[in-house]
């Protein structure tokens, strides 16, 4: 099998080491990357640094051009890049299928936003002292990118992170989650063909210990990171001079109101607890019901879970497949026997197969259990009971994060009173918290880091206000 080669200042390049990249379900080696040297790592840096002047130069035209050239080219390259998401994910096909399109659409988005972008006339002379003077604001990007990406979504998270790099003018470095570096490497191959300057992208598999030097680097300004609260902090930690952007867990919740249609909530939960094996910091995972309709909702929700093809994730009917590894499946098993020797009852699923995991419902866990209060990052609800709306906003804030919360209702007014009250960064009504559209804002609160992505927001968190200021003019 060939070493893939990684991409140094736009350019094919091999180092002197090897990734070996196995698919979760059979551990077959699905392919190998080639590493590179600290002295390439050094030599893509360099060459980002050198470039940033020209890539926040260049004309709008040109940056949107080489987006939408990326857009059209996953476009037509989908079904290829989908085998080998679910082949170094474990994704199930039609989930890496929907993870192509969303990518196909961020850089499109990308496109359209850098055309939209623009500068700002601000007439100061709303002041004597101001008189003939206008101020004259521009976006500046605060320079190179480093990306460091996460394994759940091996294209789009990282297409987050590249496209509104590009669309602003900033170079960017992308190091990929060591277990699925493959579909960014393939990603590399299409921006090498927008002839964008040298040196305005790189994807560099290096290790994860290997990362603290390109964090510390000073020609990177801007750190861009996916993952978990722990490394999203250290990250932090170490520089706290730069723009760090931290994109990190959550343990979303779904609260199913007495005026919701349970029959769609129950689908809704059902699947968007267990979607890529519940690896989405955005998945289902605490489900907070109206004691009215608990009952009523839980006889939907146990059928629709045991209802879901769960299996080969080659096969286009597969809903839910394994998790990245057989370690995390192992991991998400003690979290759930640590629950149940707490009082939990396993209401479905609760057992393991090398890396599946099976879609499982927990009832009356402990509040201090691994389950409630942590990430699970697996296919794992808890369900709560709640007297009603005051309990149920005050169950779902019981929680050191606050990324997305999802609720189901009919009432405006709750929904408004939802917006007000959920501390979370997104609050989706009628629907689960997983729900993502990739143009909108997007980002956590507490623990579930800072900044936003989606594409306006990540631009604007790329960049800041330059203001000129002319003067001695006739207004
Ligand atoms: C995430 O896991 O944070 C990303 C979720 C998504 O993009 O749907």
């Amino acid at each position: 099998m060939d070493v893939r080669p990684f991409w140094l200042a736009g350019r094919p390049a091999t180092g002197d080491g090897e990734l070996t990249v196995t698919n979760p379900v059979d551990d077959r080696v699905v392919g190998r990357a080639s590493v590179p040297t600290a002295e390439q790592v050094e030599q893509a840096v360099a060459a980002a640094d050198a470039v940033q002047k020209e890539a926040a130069a260049l004309p709008v035209h040109v940056r949107a051009e080489a987006l939408a050239h990326v857009s059209r080219r996953l476009a037509e390259r989908a079904d290829e890049i989908a085998r080998l998401i679910s082949a170094e994910n474990g994704k199930p096909i039609f989930w890496a299928r929907a993870e192509v399109a969303r990518a196909v659409a961020t850089f499109r988005f990308a496109a359209e936003e850098t055309r939209r972008s623009g500068a700002e006339v601000q007439r100061l002379d709303t002041e004597p002292a101001a008189a003939g003077r206008i101020a004259y604001v521009t976006r500046v990007p605060h320079g190179p990118v480093l990306a460091i990406t996460p394994f759940n979504f091996p294209l789009n998270l990282v297409a987050h992170k590249v496209a509104p790099a590009i669309a602003v003018g900033a170079p960017v470095i992308v190091k990929p989650a060591p277990a699925t570096p493959l579909s960014a490497l393939l990603l590399g191959e299409i921006l090498a063909e927008t002839g964008l300057p040298e040196g305005m992208f790189s994807v560099l598999p290096v290790p994860n210990d290997r990362a603290a030097a390109l964090v510390e680097d000073p020609r990177l300004p801007v750190v861009s990171f996916t993952g978990s609260a722990p490394v999203g902090y250290a990250i932090g930690d170490r520089v706290p001079r730069k723009h760090v952007t931290l994109e990190l867990g959550g343990n979303a919740a779904a609260i199913v109101l007495a005026d919701a249609d349970l029959d769609f909530a129950a689908a809704r939960i059902a699947l968007f607890s267990n979607y890529q094996a519940g690896q989405s910091c955005i998945a289902v995972q605490r489900v907070i019901v109206e004691d009215a309709v608990y009952d009523a909702f839980v006889e939907r929700l146990i059928p629709a879970v045991n209802a879901l093809v769960v299996g080969d994730p080659a096969d286009e009917k597969t809903q839910v497949g394994p998790l990245v590894s057989t370690a995390a499946a192992e991991r998400v098993e003690q979290w759930v026997a640590e629950a149940v020797e707490g009082g939990a009852k396993v209401l479905t699923g609760g057992t393991r197969d090398g890396a599946t995991y099976a879609p499982t419902v927990l009832a009356d866990a402990p509040a201090d259990a691994k389950v409630c209060r942590e990430e699970v990052f697996g296919p794992v609800m808890v369900l709560q009971r709640v007297a009603g709306v005051d309990e149920a906003f005050a169950a779902a804030n019981d929680s050191a994060y606050g990324l997305q919360a999802g609720v189901f209702t009919r009432s405006l007014d709750i929904a408004f009173r939802a917006n007000r009250e959920l501390q979370v960064g997104g609050v989706i009504i009628g629907d689960v918290p997983s729900y993502r559209a990739d143009q909108m804002p997007y980002g956590g609160i507490k623990d579930s880091g800072v900044g936003r992505e989606g594409l306006r927001s990540a631009m604007a968190d790329y960049t800041y206000d330059k203001v000129m200021v002319l003067t001695g003019l006739t207004l």
